[in-house]
């Protein structure tokens, strides 16, 4: 009879035993919901070491880091977040990722790991947009040319404020996961003012494949053929010509390359009033003196050269499809692209080739295809 009696009490406990852990984890959920917006950054980056991953080795929040490097030359830098840029999850992560993340409010940066691809360059593609960025149609065709035929695991454009007009506008809707990073622009570098906003870009652009490696593209150049097999070097550079000097326009480099952080030291001397001398004739320099140093590309990446202008705007025939990305570019700025798809649809050039190969997967002139398909 005791025994029956114990019995019905335990039974009669289950629903109130149930009940309970369901108030505790309504409570719990609750309380997490109502901490949420105010994170500061010390609880966020311990939900980081607790959430993201699970062989944490331990954290010291003194290490060096990069940014401390980079702050000698330019002070923008200083805002960079420590915590992403050198933390111990830095070096599994793109870092760009959780730096978008974060800007977004997003803290769990889980989602932020490195894919192990077996290349030695992250398969990550980077646009930088400084100033008031007025988005041009060959800049829509350079990321919709990264989205289509390099198809990176992320696309960043790092810029001060957001570029405008209709083709960003319609990039937006057709890349929709390009990720916007905002960045302040560097006014100063070493003490000389910054007067052109390209000169910016260049040293940002170094910052961004230090820190996380990946594919660098100016907004003018666009993809033709996937960079695989240049994801195998640690360093790919191309040479314009030897007057002009190394172009900066591309860049594929593993993270913390020797070669660009060599580069970015010559920063240690930046006068703002030489157009070239931090970008295109220091890398020459660099590599006339250890041409071991870099993977040396060249007519891969910028042919037809800005002074043969007329082979991308007015005529046809010239072999695009061996190269691995095409330069958009004129003298004296002497050409004009055609302002509307329609207009591209049946420009009989060698850029009009290329724009309708990377939006139509098809080069032929539009005219020719509704022929083709229509008999
Ligand atoms: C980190 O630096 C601070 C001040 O610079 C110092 O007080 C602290 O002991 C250091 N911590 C470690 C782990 O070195
Ligand atoms: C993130 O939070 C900051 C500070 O509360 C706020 O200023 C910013 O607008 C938020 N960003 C987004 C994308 O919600
Ligand atoms: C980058 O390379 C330098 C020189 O080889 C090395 O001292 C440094 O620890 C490396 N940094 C990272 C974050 O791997
Ligand atoms: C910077 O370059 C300009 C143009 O080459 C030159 O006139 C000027 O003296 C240079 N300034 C410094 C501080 O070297
Ligand atoms: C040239 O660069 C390669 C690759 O980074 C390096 O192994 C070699 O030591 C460098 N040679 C010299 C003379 O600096
Ligand atoms: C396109 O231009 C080439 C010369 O560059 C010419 O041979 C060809 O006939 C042109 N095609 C059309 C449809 O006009």
């Amino acid at each position: 009879m005791r025994t029956l009696q114990k019995y019905l009490l335990l039974i009669s406990c289950i629903p109130l035993l149930i009940f309970y852990v369901f108030l505790a984890r309504i409570n719990n959920s609750t309380v997490t919901d109502v901490q949420k917006p105010e994170v500061t950054k010390e609880t966020r980056s311990k939900y980081l070491q607790t959430k993201v991953i699970h062989t944490v080795k331990h954290s010291h929040k003194n290490r060096s880091c990069i940014i401390d490097e980079w702050t000698k030359y330019d002070k923008t830098a200083r805002s960079l977040s420590r915590d992403i840029f050198c933390d111990e999850f830095a070096e599994q992560s793109d870092i760009l990722c959780r730096w978008y993340l974060d800007q977004q409010n997003i803290t769990d940066h889980k989602t932020c790991l490195l894919p192990q691809d077996g290349y030695k360059v992250p398969n990550i593609v980077y646009y930088i947009t400084f100033g008031h960025y007025n988005f041009r149609m060959e800049f829509y065709f350079s990321i919709l040319s990264a989205k289509k035929i390099q198809k990176p695991i992320a696309i960043y454009v790092i810029g001060n404020v957001p570029p405008l007009g209709k083709w960003w506008k319609k990039l937006l809707a057709d890349v929709p996961d390009i990720k916007f990073i905002q960045r302040s622009m560097p006014k100063e570098i070493s003490g000389s003012r910054v007067r052109w906003p390209a000169h910016a870009s260049d040293i940002v652009r170094l910052q961004t494949l230090i820190a996380n490696g990946g594919i660098y593209m100016d907004t003018d150049e666009v993809f033709i053929r996937p960079f695989e097999p240049l994801r195998n070097f640690p360093i790919t550079m191309g040479l314009v010509d030897i007057n002009t000097g190394m172009g900066n326009a591309v860049i594929v480099a593993q993270r913390n390359s020797t070669f660009l952080r060599a580069l970015y030291k010559e920063y240690k001397s930046f006068n703002g009033s030489e157009y070239y001398a931090n970008s295109l004739q220091a890398a020459l320099r660099l590599w006339k003196e250890n041409k071991t140093a870099l993977h040396l590309e060249g007519d891969r990446f910028y042919r037809p050269s800005w002074y043969e202008d007329d082979q991308l705007y007015v005529q046809t025939g010239f072999n695009w499809r061996k190269t691995y990305a095409v330069h958009v570019w004129s003298k004296k700025n002497s050409h004009r692209i055609p302002g509307t798809i329609e207009e591209i649809d049946n420009w009989n050039t060698t850029l009009g080739e290329i724009f309708r190969y990377i939006y139509y997967d098809d080069s032929n002139l539009r005219s020719v295809v509704e022929l083709k398909t229509k008999y």
